[in-house]
């Protein structure tokens, strides 16, 4: 075999100078890439800049209002001029997709291990007892043994991404396509994910997309930058991390949160107003004990860092604080208990925030008037949040998952909180949007006296921006 057709043959996907419109507007522009067996590719860049296109692209998930042009070749075969049914044979025995919201690839009312069961059974023709017993392995393996049994809206977003991880990857194809499978996650279960797709490079290989410049550097490889729908830098990975010659990826370099300016306020508490004092509290969820005998106050103007890993409660210590779950013991008081829909959450998980099908605008004129608002607050806001007011004329599935998360930021703004839970608020924005949204939260928190609890796995966030840090630990059941 001569050394031109091996080079060919070990090319799973090649794409070349593939554009992508809605409309006249260009979302992706000119864009070629090869992903070769055994060597990941992986794209860093900007919220926005059109990576999950290009990945619904490979699929064929693309909305059919969108107009593609160039080449897409899957193991050789131009997959642009292939029929539907075509393309989706190609799922899961070719291409498996681990999307960026994992719950729009898990059925809401399947327990966890039925719902990597199917795949064995149903793509790999495994008999139901042996595809059961493989998807209690792969489950237990990824750390999910106590929620075999349980339903997609009884896990936290980690043990979500986890379960859809282990259902994409079931049926066994050679290419691996991850949209930001390790946000949400603790360094640990990151890096375990990391693991699993260098697993994959054995049986063929893996495109990640992220916004973590750790996953980047762990998984090797080649680097893709992206940036406006365009790659702005490519190359090896270790080479263009260590020595950036584009303008965007050095500025995305230097907004690692470790660079960050310290802006803590560690002896303002005394001269402020409480926001509440939670006394000895106490949960239990599922069986197990998420805390216990937790006690601190929230002042005004107050940022607190919640850490901790996967699954340990975060986001229920949150809906303890505002008011949604009733705590096992203990009492959380309000110094105001009139403000009650001032008590808000961002949610980690946006897509679930918001009604599907309808546009954003309509969503944010609905709130503005129940809620008496001045219209006239949204343009400087959308400004402040690098949002384009465009944005709002399209429903939720139809924005990038930073720009969603930024809308959802906008409508908590507009709602003056006193009270404000972020539950993971940066997990799906590049660092420099990172950066500017939390320095924004910040702002926001310290002038309007509003009390903010970050959650966050990035301790070197939580230390520059939160005055003090509440760890929650990992218990026995
Ligand atoms: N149905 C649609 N119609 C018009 N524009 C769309 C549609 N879906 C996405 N877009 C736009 O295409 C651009 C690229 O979106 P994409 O989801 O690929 O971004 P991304 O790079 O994955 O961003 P993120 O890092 O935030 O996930 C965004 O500006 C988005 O608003
Ligand atoms: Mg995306």
């Amino acid at each position: 075999m001569n050394v031109s057709i091996r080079a060919t043959l070990s090319e799973l996907i090649h794409i070349d100078n593939l554009s992508i419109s809605a409309g006249e507007m260009r979302l992706v522009d000119a864009l070629s890439l090869t992903l070769r067996q055994g060597t990941p590719l992986t794209i860093l860049g900007q919220t926005g800049s059109g990576k999950s296109l290009l990945a619904q692209a490979i699929m064929g998930l693309l909305p059919e209002s969108m107009t593609v042009s160039g080449s897409i070749k899957v193991d050789n075969t131009e997959v642009l001029t292939l029929s539907k049914t075509e393309r989706e044979a190609l799922w899961g025995p070719t291409l498996a997709m681990l999307p960026q919201e994992p719950w729009h690839s898990l059925d809401p009312i399947m327990k966890s291990r039925q719902q990597v069961t199917e795949v064995f059974q149903v793509v790999n023709n495994v008999p139901a007892p042996q595809a059961r017993a493989r998807a209690t392995e792969q489950l237990t393996h990824l750390g999910l043994g106590q929620a075999l049994h349980r339903l997609p809206g009884q896990l936290s977003g980690g043990m979500a991404q986890r379960v859809a991880f282990a259902a994409a990857t079931a049926a066994g194809g050679r290419i691996l396509l991850a949209d930001e499978p390790t946000k949400g996650l603790d360094h640990n279960r990151r890096d375990q994910v990391v693991e699993l797709l260098q697993g994959y490079l054995h049986q063929g290989s893996v495109l990640t997309i992220t916004h973590d410049i750790d996953v980047a550097r762990k998984l090797g490889g080649e680097l893709l930058v992206m940036c406006e729908g365009k790659i702005v830098e490519r190359g090896n990975t270790q080479n263009v991390l260590t020595n950036p010659q584009a303008d965007y990826t050095r500025q995305l370099l230097a907004a690692e949160p470790r660079n960050w300016p310290d802006t803590t306020a560690p002896a303002f508490k005394a001269e402020k107003d409480q926001v509440l004092s939670a006394d000895n509290l106490g949960l239990q969820r599922g069986g197990k004990t998420l805390f216990n005998d937790l006690s601190f106050s929230l002042h005004a103007g107050e940022i607190i860092g919640v850490t901790g890993p996967s699954g340990v409660g975060k986001s229920s210590l949150g809906d303890v604080l505002l008011g949604n779950l009733k705590p096992n013991a203990g009492s959380v008081q309000y110094a105001n208990p009139f403000t009650r829909h001032r008590r808000l959450k961002l949610y980690q998980d946006p897509p679930a925030a918001f009604a599907p099908g309808v546009p954003l605008q309509r969503l944010l004129d609905e709130l503005m008037r129940l809620h008496r608002i001045d219209p006239s607050r949204v343009p400087p806001l959308l400004e402040r949040l690098g949002l384009m007011p465009s944005l709002l004329h399209r429903p939720a599935e139809s924005v990038s998952g930073g720009e969603l998360q930024r809308i959802a930021l906008l409508r908590i703004l507009l709602l003056d909180p006193v009270l404000l839970f972020a539950d993971e608020p940066t997990s799906r924005l590049d660092l420099i949007t990172s950066q500017r949204i939390m320095t924004l939260l910040v702002e926001v928190a310290r002038e309007t006296e509003c009390g903010l609890v970050i959650v966050s796995h990035d301790p070197e966030l939580v230390e520059k921006l939160c005055d003090k840090t509440i760890k929650l630990q990992e218990r026995q059941p």
